[in-house]
């Protein structure tokens, strides 16, 4: 296959492609998805199974995206079908995964908006934080604010009214991706100077907080106590190879997309190198952040003659990012600020990983199309905002769960990255492509 020396638009510097690839990577899937299975799934043992998926599998298939992106100038359907016409569905299915994220993701970034909203009021207006409370009435109190005040939530798979309160903040995140977004390829490079780093920053922060605080230490032997018969289950295996994929945004067309605007040369394997180990990097510290506080939460309670076990509030998905963790923060000193903190990371963490999905979507509508940029960016994105509206329903969190577990499910992701695996590396000669990424 010839390589197209076209004039596509593309990252202006090697930094801007790394730190947008970093972004999309680095999201909530890294704070809420990682500190979770690592604790459920054999506490350190866990970090085996982990770091093999990404070196044996992770690392490499990101090497394979980025050539096949690098190779074609193409988003995934286009590169796909430059291989061979038939293989064009696969690319497409890629980008339907990627759409149908795009449609959920940042409802998520919106809930963290709103959190945000109300520690600003706590920490200006010295308005009580709504989720904060003592003991294990607080604890109550926390999931009774999110799930019934604050959503409306009901259990059952009927819609239910929408949540007037959080039309704002769905359209308010849309805006800030598309603000982050329409100048092209090489204003995101730009965005990413600082959505990447800020909340690394402050992760940190967090972290170095949470294990200066007494009671810290109890709380990391919960995370990181090594259970090694975990290791033996086939089930941590299998989270551990999902939680790459979905943390490396493997398998959604985004990683051929940022690779189809990177310059002719360019190091592709040491770039997928650097993205993988930034990512474990910050999983593995927002664990960290996470678990001292939870501990230095446990100890504050039990002091105050009310006391919470760890075990009580450990949570995944959004029961540790909405309920949990700001109940933590609220039992320890200046909560206001230390929430603020930690929703802005949220927001700084998502934000890049949400318009990553889009970029994936336009491109391949875009390459295929011909269409303007100007005119198919603001269209999916209202088309995304829309669809979000149903998951700001009053039962949109069942449907988000459902949707969530398709997308990481069997004909989500592990469909994709093993067709993916299949049509490079047996049906497209692997050694082209091999070729070209050591080059
Ligand atoms: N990698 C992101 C996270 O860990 O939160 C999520 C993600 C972004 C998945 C982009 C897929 C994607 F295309």
């Amino acid at each position: 296959m010839e390589i197209r020396e076209e004039s596509r638009e593309n990252w202006g510097t090697r930094a801007g492609f790394i730190l947008a690839a970093v972004g999309s990577a680095v999201g909530l899937g890294n704070l809420w998805g990682f500190p979770y299975k690592l604790y459920s799934f054999g506490g350190g043992a866990f970090l085996i199974p982990y770091v093999f998926a990404l070196i044996a599998i992770g690392i490499p298939m990101m090497i394979l995206e980025f050539s096949l992106g690098h190779i074609t100038q193409r988003a995934a359907p286009d590169a796909f079908g430059r291989l061979n016409r038939k293989f064009e569905v696969v690319g497409w299915w890629a980008i339907i995964l990627s759409f149908v994220i795009m449609t959920y993701y940042p409802v998520i970034l919106a809930y963290c908006f709103s959190f945000l909203w109300y520690s600003l009021k706590g920490a200006f207006l010295k308005q009580a934080l709504p989720w904060a409370g003592a003991g294990i009435e607080g604890v109550k109190n926390a999931n009774d604010f999110f799930y019934n005040q604050f959503l409306g939530y009901h259990q059952d798979l009927t819609l239910g009214a929408l949540q007037p309160s959080l039309i704002l903040p769905l359209a308010l995140t849309w805006l800030a991706a598309y603000l982050c977004t329409f100048k092209g390829t090489k204003h995101v490079g730009r965005v990413v100077l600082l959505t990447v780093p800020l909340p690394w920053i402050m992760l940190l922060i967090l972290t170095v907080r949470g294990m200066t605080l007494p009671g810290s230490a109890h709380g990391l032997a919960f995370y990181l106590n090594p259970d090694w018969s975990e290791l033996a289950e086939p089930t941590t295996w299998r989270y551990a190879f999902g939680q790459v994929f979905f943390s490396l945004s493997l398998a959604f067309g985004v990683m051929i997309t940022y690779a189809s605007f990177l310059h002719r040369k360019s190091d592709l394997n040491n770039n997928a190198a650097i993205v993988g180990l930034a990512d474990l990097a910050t999983s593995f510290i927002a664990g960290l952040a996470v678990f001292s506080t939870l501990g230095a939460m446990s100890f504050a309670s039990q002091q105050a003659g009310n006391p919470i076990p760890v075990t009580e509030v450990v949570a995944g998905g959004p029961g540790l990012t909405f309920v949990a963790f700001p109940y933590a923060l609220a039992q320890l000193p200046a909560a206001p600020w230390f929430s603020i903190l930690f929703f802005v990371t949220l927001v700084t963490l998502g934000i890049d990983s949400a318009f990553s999905i889009s970029e994936s979507v336009l491109a391949a509508i875009v390459d295929k199309t011909g269409w303007k940029r100007s005119i198919v960016l603001p269209s999916i994105m209202l088309i995304g905002f829309l669809i979000g509206l149903v998951f700001i329903t009053q039962g949109g969190l069942n449907w988000l769960g459902i949707i969530d577990g398709f997308i990481n499910g069997t004909w989500g992701i592990a469909f994709i990255g093993c067709l993916e695996c299949l049509i490079l590396g047996w049906l497209y000669r692997i050694d082209r492509l091999r070729l070209h990424a050591n080059d």
